[in-house]
């Protein structure tokens, strides 16, 4: 058995876009995401988060099938804009709606963890330039103070930012997220603004802080070839250190200042902001999926470069998942051990890590073996690195629910539970029955 540290966190996460629906409720305004999915040829099959998995309407079964799994501890994301309505104004109903989950989370014993954004901010602040604009930072934090005003007497745990490097690059240079803007310079500010958003409302939060980053480990294709080891150094500036640096040790990393001086990144850093990015935290979010094997090309960063590092990515051949992304638990190992001897140390949380895999229903079951080994694998991993001393203090499962994959739409499936989309039932899989009883051991099975 390898047994777990006591009060070992076992969760479960989901996001508000991903899994609510109930997306013009209840006084909910448009976010970037609605906007995009609606676009042509935006998503895959042109699915929309309108109704998810309907969690909004579900919650009681929801938490219900929390409690079946043995779960200690759940994380999602508030919807902006649910909160803050079009006008400025406070939503009452919005936030009704989060009091209930946090309440109904603590009757039953599991701690909630919640992020301020996962991606969905609200398109009237995108119509004025979105993240590319320095005010939305100011909003966003207007937007903390209402939800932290409102939650912080139950929640202890709180992360500002899910996977900023999505919500910056993917949305503004690579344009596969929304708002699905192509516009390398307005990435650029994105990224800074985020950050600085992050530290505004760290500052209204104060302890119990904490954000998530997606990281991953990056090798170069021939550790011989300077081209590949560079291309190699950027991926990893751009997907690990550009956020690392700054909120862990107050200033961003020269080489990758130096690839972003053609988009006038530094422009937008002004004095004080990184004092307010770097505050200290109370743990470090981990999103891990997968690790970068990269190839190169001369001439730096240009602007298709960014936001694009799966291009660059050459197969060794591992296994993959449904996105095609390698299956690699000793990256998670070697993540975990790079933030323990590189980086201030904080507790880590895994936030999320999970796989799509294209289930089947068989008399009403789904025996995910495939996934149900990719958490043994990677739970092992964690299990590993704690053994080897980095302070990893809980584990959240992506996803609690199939839900809607972004880009992707309802065709790739994440959950430990099944949700059939046109009934909404919810079926534990056989990854997540065997979660519930990893979780209620405390222990991985030997
Ligand atoms: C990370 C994101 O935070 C989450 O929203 C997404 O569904 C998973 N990765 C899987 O792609």
């Amino acid at each position: 058995m390898s047994v777990f540290p006591e009060g070992f966190l076992w969760g479960a996460a989901t996001a508000a876009y991903q899994v609510e629906g109930a997306a013009a409720e209840d006084g909910r305004c448009e976010s970037v995401w609605d906007v995009f999915s609606r676009q042509p040829g935006r998503v895959v099959n042109g699915d929309t988060g309108d109704v998810a998995a309907n969690h909004y309407h579900l919650l009681d079964v929801d938490l219900a099938l929390m409690s079946e799994l043995n779960l200690n501890a759940y994380r999602f994301s508030v919807s902006w804009s649910r909160i803050i309505d079009d006008d400025g104004a406070i939503n009452r109903k919005g936030l009704d709606f989060y009091e209930r989950l946090v309440d109904g989370l603590l009757d039953r014993g599991i701690a909630p963890f919640l992020t301020l954004y996962h991606w969905d901010l609200p398109q009237r602040h995108e119509i004025r330039g979105g993240w590319a604009q320095r005010d939305t930072a100011q909003h966003f934090a207007d937007y903390t103070q209402v939800v932290y005003d409102a939650l912080h007497d139950r929640v202890n745990n709180w992360t500002t930012l899910n996977e900023p490097y999505c919500a910056s690059l993917l949305g503004y240079a690579a344009g596969v997220h929304a708002p699905g803007r192509r516009e390398p310079r307005a990435a650029a500010a994105a990224v800074h603004h985020l950050l600085l958003g992050h530290g505004l409302a760290r500052s209204i939060i104060g302890d119990n802080v904490s954000v998530t980053f997606n990281l991953y480990p990056v090798d170069p294709v021939d550790p011989d070839d300077p081209i590949d080891v560079d291309a190699a150094r950027r991926v990893d500036g751009l997907q690990n250190r550009l956020w690392l640096d700054p909120v862990l040790c107050g200033r961003y990393p020269d080489d990758v200042l130096a690839d972003l001086a053609p988009l006038g990144f530094a422009d937008h850093i002004r004095p004080g902001d990184l004092t307010l990015i770097s505050a200290p935290l109370a743990a470090l979010g981990v999103n891990y999926y997968t690790g970068h094997h990269v190839t190169g090309q001369p001439g730096g960063i240009t602007p298709e470069w960014i936001g694009s590092e799966h291009a660059h990515n050459v197969s060794r051949g591992l296994p993959t998942t449904a996105m095609g992304w390698e299956e690699l638990p000793d990256g998670l190992f070697r993540v975990l051990n790079r933030l323990h001897d590189e980086y201030p140390r904080l507790p880590i949380h895994i936030t999320e890590n999970g796989a799509a895999y294209d289930d089947t229903v068989v008399d009403g079951k789904i025996e995910d073996h495939a996934r149900q080994r990719y958490f043994e694998q990677h739970l092992g991993a964690v299990h590993d690195a704690i053994q080897a001393g980095v302070d990893v203090r809980g584990y959240f499962a992506w996803s609690l629910l199939d839900n809607f994959e972004w880009a992707e739409g309802y065709a790739k499936r994440f959950g430990i539970a099944h949700v059939d989309f046109d009934t909404f039932a919810r079926t534990p899989k056989l990854s997540g029955r065997w979660y519930a009883t990893v979780a209620g051991a405390n222990a991985l099975p030997e």
